[in-house]
């Protein structure tokens, strides 16, 4: 049976797992989270030689100095064969911040406010970790000008990141990673009209990119959609509203459905042919799947649609 050297120690490794699933087996403290190559927390390093196409897999996203270094995401690594790894310490890219305010702006969707120094691009997100061990990736809604770090997060209730956040006092720290991601504003000439659309929390994407947009491209409409399957799943209303108030924005909400025409596509008729228009796509799996389709058969180029799908933690949250 092959066997992972981890930080000294010999670990039988099933090759039906992954290196991060193996860690996990055996119980070894490893920070982890989407299991999906997004939220890097699980990275660790590689020591001596891996297939390229196996390390080209489990080092996408991350940055070419820590690529140079060996640097893999364990939950992207699954070697054919023994390999030696060894945890990262953590003090080089982690980062702490304390929670300045939290709410729950309806039912499931709470807002978290961070007072931190961190700089990020409108777009981008985070990996944020109550316990430093469980991490959950969350998308700024602001821009990065004011000290303050906005997120917004689905509460699972007894979830190890989620539920802990926000039942976490005012003044406690977190541990953050990032920030990560390139959902962030494109410049292209060919294109004359900016979408943003999105469901559930896929709207805090949108509305930092929405307030970037009206900064750098002031003279591009943009027309920002907030989608739901009932109007419970609606927050943030008083915000689209005063967004609204702005020149050269339109702000809508809709509700959508998989299959039957909804109201959204109604609001999507209204735009016509969408071939000089840059699409951002932000929310589920599901929705962004669906909605990919469905922007490119109203007209908008594949170069042109930008998705960010949020991962869905039902199952482990
Ligand atoms: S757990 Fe590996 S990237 Fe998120």
């Amino acid at each position: 049976m092959p066997s992972i050297r981890f930080n000294d120690q010999t670990l039988d490794y099933l090759p039906t797992e992954t290196v991060l699933q193996c860690l996990l087996r055996h119980r070894q403290q490893i920070p982890h989270g989407c299991q999906a190559g997004a939220c890097q927390s699980c990275r660790v390093k590689v020591n001596g030689p891996l297939a390229a196409q196996q390390m080209h897999l489990a080092q996408q996203g991350l940055r070419p100095d820590e690529r140079a270094d060996g640097i893999a995401l364990s939950c992207q690594l699954q070697p054919s064969e023994g390999l030696e790894i060894r945890g990262i310490s953590p003090k080089n890219d982690q980062h702490t911040a304390s929670i300045v305010a939290r709410s729950a702006l309806n039912e499931q969707v709470w807002e978290l406010t961070l007072g931190t120094r961190l700089r990020w691009q409108a777009g981008q997100y985070f990996s944020v970790s109550v316990n430093g061990v469980d991490y959950r990736c969350y998308s700024a809604s602001n821009l990065a000008d004011d000290g303050n770090l906005r997120l917004q997060l689905r509460r699972y209730e007894g979830g190890q990141v989620s539920d802990a956040l926000c039942r976490a006092e005012v003044g406690s720290e977190v541990t953050l990673q990032g920030p990560l991601g390139d959902f962030t504003l494109r410049s292209d000439a060919r294109t004359k009209r900016i979408l943003l659309l999105g469901n559930g929390t896929g709207l805090a994407p949108l509305l930092a990119l929405a307030q970037h947009a009206l900064q750098e491209l002031p003279a591009t409409p943009i027309t920002l959609i907030h989608a739901y399957r009932s109007t419970q799943q609606a927050y943030h209303c008083t915000t689209l509203e005063e967004l609204a108030k702005q020149a050269d924005i339109t702000v809508a909400s809709a509700s959508w459905a998989d299959s039957a025409a909804s109201e959204l596509d109604d609001v999507l008729d209204k735009l016509g042919a969408l071939s000089d228009t840059a699409c951002y796509l932000s929310g589920s799996t599901d929705f962004v799947r669906h909605y990919q389709r469905r922007l490119f058969m109203r007209g908008a180029s594949r170069s042109h649609i930008f998705c960010e799908s949020c991962l869905d933690f039902t199952q482990r949250a």
